[in-house]
């Protein structure tokens, strides 16, 4: 069963998506100080959008990635962001960039940011493809953001639904038969 036949309608296609990493991965460069560079990609939602990153990113870097979830595998946050920040210890003093594919109500991002900063970290910029145009009650916002878009559900180059989806190429919408079979 392919999965683009689960999906309504296209909302960024691949070169779309190509070129916007490609000026995010710019504008970080534009911003280097000589300080060694951390990229730390929120697993599992960021892996797609930073392999893509990093490789637009032609300094010494290094990657860490971190455990971390919220949505537990609903549509919505549970509001609990539960993480494990070890791969990040001995980055002291460092300039460490999150990478993640959806800044949705923001905690996540807010929660991260600040465990990192308590751990040591010199400094924490965040770095999403996607933020969702809505209200929120965070005072974090991201340093580098791909696309704003509508508040929707979303899967695709890295977003899941349980856990399917991520391996699409572009970033969709779901026909809505999948989640009223699903839940
Ligand atoms: C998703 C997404 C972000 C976070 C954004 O992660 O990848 O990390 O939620 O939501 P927020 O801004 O409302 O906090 P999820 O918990 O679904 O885990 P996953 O990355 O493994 O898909």
């Amino acid at each position: 069963m392919l999965v683009h036949q689960d999906i309504e309608r296209v909302l960024l296609d691949e070169e779309v998506i190509k070129h916007r990493v490609e000026e995010l991965a710019a504008e970080m460069l534009a911003k280097e100080d000589g300080r060694p560079l951390v990229l730390g990609i929120l697993m599992k939602g960021g892996l797609v959008f930073a392999t893509d990153l990093f490789r637009c990113l032609p300094v010494r870097l290094e990657i860490e990635c971190l455990n971390v979830s919220s949505y537990h595998g609903g549509t919505e946050s549970s509001g609990e962001v539960r993480f494990d920040l070890e791969p990040l210890e001995g980055h002291e003093g460092k300039r460490l960039i999150l990478v993640d594919d959806i800044f949705d109500t923001g905690l996540t991002m807010e929660t991260l940011k600040r465990a990192c900063l308590e751990l040591g970290v010199g400094t924490v910029e965040s770095c999403v493809l996607l933020k969702k145009k809505k209200e929120r009650e965070v005072a974090v916002n991201p340093e580098y953001v791909g696309f704003t878009i509508a508040d929707e559900f979303v899967v695709g180059y890295g977003l899941d639904y349980a856990e399917k989806y991520r391996n699409l190429p572009y970033i969709g919408v779901l026909k809505s038969e999948v989640y009223t079979c699903c839940e």
